[in-house]
């Protein structure tokens, strides 16, 4: 059984290791009787909570930004990782998983060189077993991290872990022709929100440069205004669909409006509270089903009150539809937003 916490579930959470006290906090906040077990690695702990993986998650999205992903531990392996050891633990801790659906098999090694045995075996073992092992996305995972002398698994619905990546875990191609990293912080928030990519329409980028957001929207064939007073990279700034506004949001902002977009993002390198700010009159400009995706960049001294007045900012012109420190986030969280609802009529309030 799981060792490691006192009482209630364990769950082996993750988070950025720069962040995983206010991680912690995050999970106090959901169960104020949950307790810290042992840390497991840099950003991994162990965590005793009453609260079941459904609402727990719950809690945690609504409100537990820096937690990453977690898992409920099933079996604990004590000792060095041995194959067959892991393998029966594997094969107990996914009795309750549906034998009908695929299970998503994510192995993380903290011991480096192991993760593929390990995962062969584990597959092994549950396709033995009546089960479907799969490499990609499913709706139930088996969750495992191996250890030096101990080592964690778990099985889980993939809603309930936060992320559909291992320890939240999620890289992107990195092809010679991409402006930037950064554009994996664009793609990560779509994953990670679930958000519905538009198939057509104009979409407004602000803070672009060099252009790593903007390359990734005109791939996806949208018309792109990027607000930036820098230049665009050479691979971007010619394209047909893009239209630069160089200077700053304020200017741009202050011109009457040029049309709506279904998407409007913001990476700009400006405290959090100035980017709450700065997007409050961008508002008007989202379409009624248009989503937004902004970084809110913290200091590290005061990570959750600048988070909390920000989101309370942008709360007043839009709907939250989350906010994450995502892995791809250094000092910054990610915001997902829609548009706010018109306010009830009068006759619809009783
Ligand atoms: C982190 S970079 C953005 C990277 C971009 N998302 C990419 O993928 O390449 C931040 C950008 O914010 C821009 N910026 C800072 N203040 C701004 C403002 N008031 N209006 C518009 N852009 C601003 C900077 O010029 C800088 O290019």
């Amino acid at each position: 059984m799981a060792e490691g916490t006192e009482g209630g579930l364990t769950y082996l959470v993750t988070a950025r290791p720069d962040s995983w006290e206010l991680a912690l906090e995050d999970v106090r906040a959901a169960d104020p009787g949950a307790r810290l077990g042992e840390a497991v690695g840099p950003g991994l702990f162990l965590v005793s909570s009453c609260r079941e993986p459904a609402s727990l998650a719950y809690a945690l999205r609504r409100q537990g930004p820096f937690v990453r992903h977690l898992f409920p531990v099933a079996q604990w392996v004590a000792g060095a990782p041995a194959l067959a050891a892991l393998a029966a633990a594997a094969e107990a801790a996914a009795a309750p998983l549906d034998a009908q659906k695929p299970v998503a098999v994510q192995v993380r090694a903290l011991v480096p060189g192991l993760a593929a045995d390990v995962r062969a075996a584990i597959e092994g073992a549950l396709a033995a077993g009546g089960w479907v092992p799969t490499r990609g996305d499913a709706p139930q995972v088996l969750s495992v991290v191996v250890g030096a002398s101990a080592s964690w698994v778990g099985a889980s619905a993939a809603l309930h872990n936060l992320s559909p990546a291992a320890g939240g875990i999620i890289t992107f191609a990195h092809p010679a022709t991409r402006v930037s990293r950064a554009a994996g912080k664009l793609l990560e928030a779509f994953w990670v929100f679930d958000l519905p990519w538009p198939s057509a329409g104009r979409a407004l980028d602000v803070g672009a440069a060099p252009g790593g957001w903007t390359q990734v929207l005109l791939a996806r064939g949208l018309d792109v205004v990027a607000v930036d007073p820098a230049a665009l990279d050479a691979r971007v700034a010619r394209h047909p669909k893009l239209t630069h506004w160089r200077g700053t949001v304020q200017t741009y902002t202050a011109r009457p409006p040029d049309g709506a977009f279904s998407l409007i993002v913001n990476d700009m390198r400006v405290d959090a509270a100035e980017t709450a700010r700065l997007m409050g009159p961008l508002a008007d400009r989202l379409d009624t089903a248009g989503v937004g995706v902004v970084t809110l960049k913290l200091h590290p001294a005061r990570r959750r009150r600048q988070m909390r007045a920000a989101l309370d900012h942008l709360a007043l012109a839009f709907r939250i539809l989350g906010c994450r420190q995502l892995y791809h986030n250094r000092s910054e969280v990610t915001v997902a937003l829609a548009k706010r609802g018109p306010p009830p009529s009068p006759e619809g309030v009783h």
